[in-house]
């Protein structure tokens, strides 16, 4: 308990899934919460219900493929509670398909919702959390940012962008206190995940290509947005305060599979 207690944690993609489980979490370890999404009914309805059950939140609009929005959500987030003391950009998409069936606009998409939610969120919090003596910064990446997934290429390098992203923000930062880490998780059960199983419906059907990956899952399930959100948890509390450029699989073991 009280792993949270006085802190700001502003979170992407909270108005669903994993990022809503974790505002929620974050709420109850005593931090005061972001929440951060596109969709507007989503996000206000996490709001809401954290400040319903006495916790503190916010909710900002924002799209994080825009310098722009994640500037006015560092903006709100300081004009609410004053600093950030951890930054998790969690929104995102799923992959896009095969080279060959790849738009250049879902090519940009990708890129600019998961990798500018990333770069342009943490350039516009940096002076806030060097002034505040540093900060925990933490990305959601992918098992298939760790290795490629030639199912969705566009998807896969956005997310080992993430990586890298971390790992520079590591390297260059650690001396203002600042730590940086991914998360990489394998098949969670989340509302996004049918998209990912519904790329080609023709060929496989979703529930069958769901089994398939459970049976690739070492611990022999899928994963629950909880469980990704206690791993986050960790890694943006001071149980974590020497953990920095981290890339963690919370994947049931997949990524050795
Ligand atoms: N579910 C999985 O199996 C899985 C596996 C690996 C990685 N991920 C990643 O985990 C993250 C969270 O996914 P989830 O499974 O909880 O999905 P979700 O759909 O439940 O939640 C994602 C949230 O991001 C928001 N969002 C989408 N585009 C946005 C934008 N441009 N600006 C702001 N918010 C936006 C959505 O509105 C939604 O509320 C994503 O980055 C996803 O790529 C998911």
């Amino acid at each position: 308990m009280n792993r949270l207690q006085d802190k700001v944690a502003v979170i992407t993609g909270s108005g669903s899934g994993m990022g809503a489980s974790a505002a929620k979490l974050f709420s109850r370890e005593g931090a005061k919460v972001v929440v951060v999404d596109l969709n507007a009914d989503a996000g206000q309805s996490v709001a809401d219900d954290i400040n319903k059950s006495g916790g503190e939140a916010i909710f900002v609009q924002v799209d994080t493929g825009k310098e722009a929005d994640l500037k006015r959500m560092v903006d709100e987030s300081i004009k609410a509670f004053g600093r950030v003391d951890a930054y998790w950009h969690n929104a995102g998409i799923a992959g896009a398909g095969a080279i060959s069936e790849t738009s250049e606009e879902e090519y940009d998409l990708q890129l600019s919702i998961h990798l500018k939610g990333g770069f342009f969120g943490f350039k516009h919090l940096l002076p806030h959390m060097i002034k505040n003596g540093g900060g925990s910064v933490l990305f959601t990446s992918s098992v298939s940012g760790l290795k490629p997934s030639p199912a969705s290429p566009s998807y896969s390098i956005a997310k080992s962008g993430l990586n890298i992203l971390a790992q520079c923000i590591a390297l260059g930062h650690g001396k203002d206190n600042i730590r940086a880490n991914t998360i990489c998780p394998g098949p969670v059960e989340t509302p996004l995940w049918p998209s990912f199983m519904n790329r080609n419906p023709d060929i496989i059907s979703p529930e069958v290509l769901t089994q398939k990956f459970i049976e690739r899952v070492p611990l022999g399930r899928l994963i629950q947005p909880e469980e990704i959100a206690d791993a986050a948890l960790f890694l943006c509390s001071d149980d974590a305060k020497m953990i920095s450029g981290v890339l963690l699989p919370v994947d049931g073991g997949l990524v050795v599979a």
